[in-house]
């Protein structure tokens, strides 16, 4: 048993340091188990439910692949059209009944809030896997991890988060876990994609250093880490303004000579064109990293809230 044990992953700002450090441990040594071609079985016999209302690649298929390199089994409805939701079944009606089949139940839905609402359904931990515009906590503990695994450390750090910061849920999510550390972060963006400005006087009120541009040139040069994101069509209701912004900023390889040494460059993908392919190539490019970094953080959650880790 643990301080997560049953407990939901609803929202980056519920941890505390001690979760977080606890979390980023078990990660660690899940990931060496692996590396090491450990089969595990902690949670066999437990079985996880991925509930998917919008796509996805990385946090469905790694919650899944984390769930069966535990040992655990796993039920799957991919798309809202495929389930009763398609019927007119509302969220909690859904929740109720997939209890009945599953431990723990991962959510990915189109509207803020919505996995906070399934967590009041039912007493199986809900785990948010990306709730509209609003959080993907669990994108951000993997963030962190792959900060960790590239930098060797948070602490100090200058961290620019770049694109489309209004609706960028991950971005919410790791601006405010990143603030349990001492950064300083520069945001950048067109100011029609500004940071909400309730994350940023949250963050403020918590004393840390915020500069805010639309100058991405800027940024990279004082920059340790950059998390550039996806100006991302499904938010806009102005097809004319997806179109304006959707080229605003794009990272090539000729622009990292001018960034800081060692720039460290994430996104937690997919990508459209804002980070050129000739990137990939660069040392400092660690996006696919970071994705792989999805199994062994979520067998770490998966294996906390069901209280076998
Ligand atoms: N990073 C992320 O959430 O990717 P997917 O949309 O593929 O899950």
């Amino acid at each position: 048993m643990t301080k997560l044990t049953q407990k939901d992953v609803l929202r980056a700002d519920q941890f505390t340091k001690e979760d977080v450090d606890l979390i980023m441990e078990t990660a660690s040594g899940f990931e060496k188990a692996l590396n090491k071609g450990k089969v595990l079985n902690a949670l066999r016999g437990k079985i996880l439910s991925t509930l998917f209302y919008e796509p996805s690649t990385r946090t469905r298929l790694s919650f899944e692949a984390a769930m069966h390199r535990l040992g655990g089994q796993v039920i799957s409805v991919a798309e809202a059209k495929s389930s009763s939701a398609a019927k007119g079944e509302s969220l909690h009606d859904t929740i109720k009944t997939v209890e009945g089949y599953a431990d723990v139940i991962v959510l990915r839905h189109p509207q803020i809030g919505a996995a906070t609402e399934a967590a009041a359904a039912t007493n199986k931990p809900v785990l948010n896997a990306g709730d509209g515009a609003g959080q993907h906590p669990t994108q951000s503990l993997l963030d962190l991890y792959t900060i960790l695994k590239e930098k060797g450390k948070v602490y100090g750090l200058t961290v620019a988060l770049a694109g489309d910061l209004k609706n960028g849920r991950t971005v919410h999510s790791l601006a405010s876990l990143l603030s349990l550390y001492d950064v300083r972060f520069i945001f950048a963006s067109p100011k029609a994609l500004r940071m909400p400005e309730a994350i940023v006087t949250q963050l403020k009120g918590k004393g840390v250093s915020i500069t805010e541009t639309e100058d991405l040139r800027k940024a990279l040069a004082t920059s340790d880490v950059l998390y550039m994101t996806r100006i991302q069509r499904e938010r806009f209701k102005d097809s004319d303004e997806y179109d304006r912004l959707k080229g605003a900023y794009i990272l090539t390889r000729d622009m990292i000579a001018n960034a800081k040494e060692n720039i460290t460059i994430m996104h937690p993908l997919p990508r459209v064109n804002e980070i050129a392919t000739d990137v990939d190539t660069y040392k400092g490019a660690a996006y696919f990293r970071q994705a792989a970094n999805g199994i062994p953080i979520r067998m770490a959650l998966l294996a906390l809230v069901t209280g076998k880790a």
